[in-house]
């Protein structure tokens, strides 16, 4: 799946690993993180979850309380390191550094997936092929979980592009005062149920002002 993302997607998560977790201490999204908190980790109690691009951890963390067991996959080595550090169940969680677009040496057959603000970054024509091998990966039934933003005037960062296909693009800036180009999609509810139609059974979107959770049941 070459050109799934932006070309500079991944070295830009890799020099923004030590300053992520502040997209998190937004003061006007704290009362949303904390429902997301308790509602996210719920959806997982009991299951085996394979977690794609897991950053940091910051959802790890809190879905491995539930969780039968994660494993934890991003194809940052910076971010994973982060993510060791936090405190797990003992013997809970695996971390992989793993592709999504390959999910090269995932044991297939976990009857659960979490994907926070990783979908947002996937070319709209990719996200077809990716929820495929997705459930290739995933058991009969398994429950998905995909957490990602809505955009949101005056707190998200201004979309400055949008190319042929309709992806959007943002100039994020580093404490460094780099700046990287990074594609992020805000999409629709019916964008979201037709790419869904082929491999779920049931589907459920919850929008807060914020962010959209949509959770599914695999065929
Ligand atoms: C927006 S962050 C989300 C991190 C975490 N899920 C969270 O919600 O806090 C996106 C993550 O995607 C990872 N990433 C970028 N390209 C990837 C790829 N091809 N495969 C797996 N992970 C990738 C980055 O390293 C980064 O950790």
């Amino acid at each position: 799946m070459r050109g799934s993302v932006t070309p500079s997607l991944e070295s830009y998560y890799a020099k923004r690993a030590g300053e992520y977790e502040r997209i998190y201490e937004k003061a006007e999204r704290q009362d949303e993180l904390a429902w997301l908190r308790g509602r996210v980790p719920e959806l997982f109690a009991g299951r085996r979850v394979l977690e794609i691009a897991c950053g940091t951890g910051y959802w790890t963390q809190f879905i491995a309380k539930p969780a039968a067991h994660v494993i934890a996959t991003d194809i940052n080595e910076p971010v994973l390191e982060i993510a060791r550090e936090k405190p797990y169940p003992r013997g809970r969680v695996d971390f992989r550094k793993t592709d999504a677009f390959t999910l090269e040496g995932v044991p297939s057959g976990c009857n659960a997936a979490f994907a926070g603000f990783w979908w947002s970054h996937v070319r709209k024509s990719a996200l077809g092929p990716w929820l495929a091998l997705l459930t290739r990966h995933l058991a009969p039934g398994a429950i998905v979980g995909i957490l990602d933003n809505r955009h949101v005037e005056g707190s998200s960062t201004p979309v400055t592009r949008r190319d042929a296909e309709g992806n959007t693009y943002q100039v994020r800036p580093l404490i460094s005062g780099e700046t990287h180009e990074v594609l992020k999609n805000f999409p629709a509810a019916a964008e979201l149920a037709a790419l869904l139609r082929p491999v779920a059974r049931e589907a459920t979107l919850e929008e807060t002002q914020y962010y959209w959770l949509l959770h599914f049941t695999l065929k």
